[in-house]
């Protein structure tokens, strides 16, 4: 069983697995901000040659499991990741159009619809052209809290080119440009006894905004300005404002380009600039920010350059791997990283157990219960449920393969998955001899293959 982080003497850390069980090594309740960026539900297929090592890598993102398995592999997920969360928590979701709506449904059952604090457009491109409808362009962020009492730092934007010609009218040569805003009172403001005062022989009727001296130190700075009508006004220098504050559609952000300096070739690296809007509107210096689909690490890197602590989570070990590289390439120290396996010699250390969850993890498969592993089987393929069976020993022969065939007729299934450290070619010939001659498929992956990223495409069944 995993052991809870240890927060007297917190150290930021990297899991490797499923998050579903990761998620156990932390504390309940000691999480501030949670960020995750699921496999989209997309059908799509990305495949990439890793930029730095030209270690070849692939990323599956299809469900063919349908979206109900989809929706339910997320909820059962983030149910455990509203248990991290403190009450001052905030809880945020990066989604596309194929899903956003049906899981706004279940997010609201698990955080209370009252509790949806924004549904952000991120507008990622300006161009996609689509022939038979509008382009996609923008995806999908809910923004949930735990409680109605959470942390929210405003952000501001540069105003818009028209917001500045209209407003900012007047030019200064040192200071750029400004507007005027009152300085003396309203009616309805009504007058106020120690504002009450003639300044330069001018008394307004209701008085002014400011007390005398803080008006005089305005004039000093020349920030009052006097119409011709001899009327008293206040300057407010553009570059002095705070600019307006952000809104739910943001269009300000590209998503990470080819020549991106921060492109790590990483398939769906989401940009940086977005993950620190994220954590600094959500969360404050020092506290815990926790992505559980870490990917790249983009969420780790704008936690660490704004001072917060952070846990990445990752069921691939090459993702944990670019982590690890990244945060040590800006001078993070150097984090707790638990479940990642770098050489088949530390493979072959394992006990049965541990190597087994490592093999099902390396394939994003499903871990069996007691009772199926009995029956022969360790666990089942992504998605697409095929057992499978991990063997820890070298030359795996022809009887695995006989013992795997008679749990697919029990299971009245055709497709299988073998994981060793080795096969022999009685093995590799049975396997090519049942697809031909009675349609059942079984794939032999060999652990180094494995430890070298093998390609999803292969993997999947
Ligand atoms: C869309 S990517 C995240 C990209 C990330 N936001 C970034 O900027 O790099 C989703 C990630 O979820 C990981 N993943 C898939 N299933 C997982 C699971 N059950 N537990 C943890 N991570 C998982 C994948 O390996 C992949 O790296």
């Amino acid at each position: 069983m995993p052991q809870p982080a240890l927060f007297g003497q917190f150290r930021n850390s990297l899991y490797c697995g499923d998050c579903l069980n990761e998620l156990d090594r932390i504390t309940n309740e000691s999480v501030d901000l949670i960020y995750i960026d699921p496999p989209f539900y997309s059908q799509k297929y990305y495949e990439v040659i890793w930029d730095e090592s030209a270690e070849r890598y692939a990323f599956e993102d299809r469900w063919r499991g349908g979206r109900e398995t989809y929706i339910n592999y997320l909820i059962e997920r983030i149910r455990k990741m509203r248990d991290k969360l403190n009450s001052t928590g905030s809880f945020w979701i990066h989604l596309d159009w194929h899903i956003a709506h049906y899981m706004k449904v279940e997010l609201d059952k698990i955080f209370g619809q009252a509790n949806l604090q924004n549904e952000i457009i991120w507008q990622r491109t300006s161009a996609h052209s689509d022939s038979k409808r509008f382009g996609h362009v923008h995806d999908t962020l809910f923004f949930y809290s735990k409680s109605d009492v959470f942390t929210w730092n405003p952000l501001f934007g540069p105003h818009s080119p028209e917001y500045v010609e209209k407003f900012y009218r007047f030019p200064d040569r040192t200071r750029g440009r400004y507007r005027l805003d009152h300085i003396i009172r309203s009616q309805s403001m009504g007058p106020r006894p120690n504002l009450s005062y003639e300044y330069k022989g001018y008394k307004p009727k209701w008085g002014w905004r400011v007390i005398r001296e803080k008006l005089e130190k305005l004039d000093r700075d020349r920030r009052i300005e006097w119409s011709q009508t001899g009327r008293p006004y206040l300057r407010r220098y553009l570059n002095e404002m705070k600019g307006t504050a952000l809104t739910s559609i943001w269009t300000d952000i590209k998503s990470v380009q080819a020549h991106a300096k921060e492109r790590l070739g990483y398939p769906t690296q989401k940009p940086i600039a977005l993950l620190e809007r994220i954590v600094s509107a959500t969360s404050n210096l020092g506290d815990l920010v926790l992505d559980a689909f870490c990917g790249c690490g983009t969420t780790m890197e704008a936690a660490q350059r704004l001072g917060r602590h952070w846990i990445g989570i990752d069921i691939s070990q090459t993702a944990i791997r670019v982590v690890e590289n990244r945060l040590r390439k800006i001078g993070a120290p150097a984090p707790q990283v638990v479940g990642l396996v770098e050489t088949e010699e530390q493979l072959r250390r394992l006990d049965p157990f541990e190597f087994q969850n490592w093999a099902i993890n390396a394939v994003q498969g499903r871990h069996s219960t007691r009772k199926i592993a009995d029956m022969g089987i360790d666990g089942f393929t992504f998605l697409e449920n095929h057992p499978i069976q991990v063997k820890r020993m070298d030359d795996v022969g022809r009887p695995v393969i006989d013992s795997l065939v008679g749990v697919l007729e029990r299971e009245k299934d055709k497709k299988g998955m073998v994981i060793a450290f080795s096969f022999t070619r009685g093995a590799i010939g049975e396997v090519a001899r049942l697809k031909r001659e009675s349609g059942i498929e079984i794939q032999l992956l060999t652990c180094s293959q494995l430890l070298a990223g093998l390609s999803a495409k292969q993997m999947t069944l």
